[in-house]
């Protein structure tokens, strides 16, 4: 059976990847933010992960707002990393494991998710950021990548309790796929932050810091907040953090908190990663 070898929660901010595409990596700026995620990149370096299930949300680039899935999920052999007009990015485009994804898609839909399926889609900064954010800049990317999108941007947005179930399908079709695959989990978004309206620049240190050990410890907390709780804990476009839930959904309740990073603001959002471990 294909192992689920771990779980990573970490923010996709777009500037992060323009930073690296206009050669920032190393200013006082952005040194700080950046080295923090060396640990990350050393731990999927030594854990070789052949499949990494990427949870983000598309923001209005390959859906807008005249059509938006609640969820959907990826079944294309090739993802292209999107223009979102900051010009073409020097990136690979993303293998898709094409198998392991009808497969999930089929669990989905037998525990009564209904997807919209997506055999031909590109992929915007809440997928390239975080590859690049574990992995860096290879020429070829070393894993094949399952895209889920949810919807975080046009209300109603999925409650938090559904992202976490659709996180025990996921690891129940990690569990009956029968190859020997290594899988990751990306949880992506957030940290706290808030682009529009009156409390736009709005970030909560505090909430950001609980978060990154509850997701770990309690995580029960997160899954009973409203999606209002999480717009006032975290801003508007904060609330994006419900994605993580996906990831801690497919994980034991128990689980080892490896490493942790916290940097704000970068841009105007607090951002940050965790590395989580299923303890058997
Ligand atoms: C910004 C955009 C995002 O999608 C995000 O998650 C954080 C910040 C931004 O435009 O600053
Ligand atoms: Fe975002």
């Amino acid at each position: 059976m294909a192992e689920l070898i771990g779980g990573l929660g970490t923010s996709h901010v777009p500037s992060i990847g323009v930073a690296l595409d206009r050669g920032l990596r190393d200013t006082p700026d952005w040194k700080p933010f950046f080295d923090g995620y060396i640990p990350g990149q050393k731990w999927v370096q030594d854990k070789k992960p052949d499949i990494a299930v990427v949870i983000f949300n598309d923001h209005g680039n390959s859906f807008f707002l005249d059509r938006i899935p609640t969820f959907a999920v990826g079944a294309a052999a090739t993802y292209n990393p999107i223009d979102e007009a900051w010009g073409k990015r020097d990136i690979a485009p993303f293998e898709g494991a094409v198998d392991f994804s009808w497969h999930f898609i089929d669990k989905l839909v037998e525990r009564h998710f209904d997807p919209l399926i997506c055999q031909e889609i590109e992929v915007d900064h809440g997928l390239q950021v975080p590859m690049e954010l574990f992995w860096g800049r290879p020429e070829r990317w070393p894993v094949k990548v399952v895209p889920i999108w949810v919807n975080t941007i046009q209300y109603p947005i999925p409650t938090p309790q559904r992202c976490w179930d659709m996180g025990v399908v996921l690891r129940e079709a990690i569990e009956t796929w029968p190859t020997d695959e290594r899988v990751v989990i990306l949880g992506t978004g957030g940290l706290s932050h808030q682009l529009q309206g009156a409390r736009a620049g709005f970030l909560n240190r505090e909430a950001d810091l609980a978060w990154l050990e509850g997701i770990a410890t309690d995580p029960q907390k997160y899954r009973d907040m409203t999606r209002e709780d999480y717009v006032e804990q975290f801003g508007s476009e904060g609330a994006e953090l419900i994605m993580w839930l996906v990831m801690r959904g497919a994980m034991d309740a128990d689980v080892e908190l490896i490493m942790k990073h916290y940097h704000a603001p970068a841009s105007m959002t607090g951002a940050g990663m965790v590395v989580l471990e299923n303890h058997a």
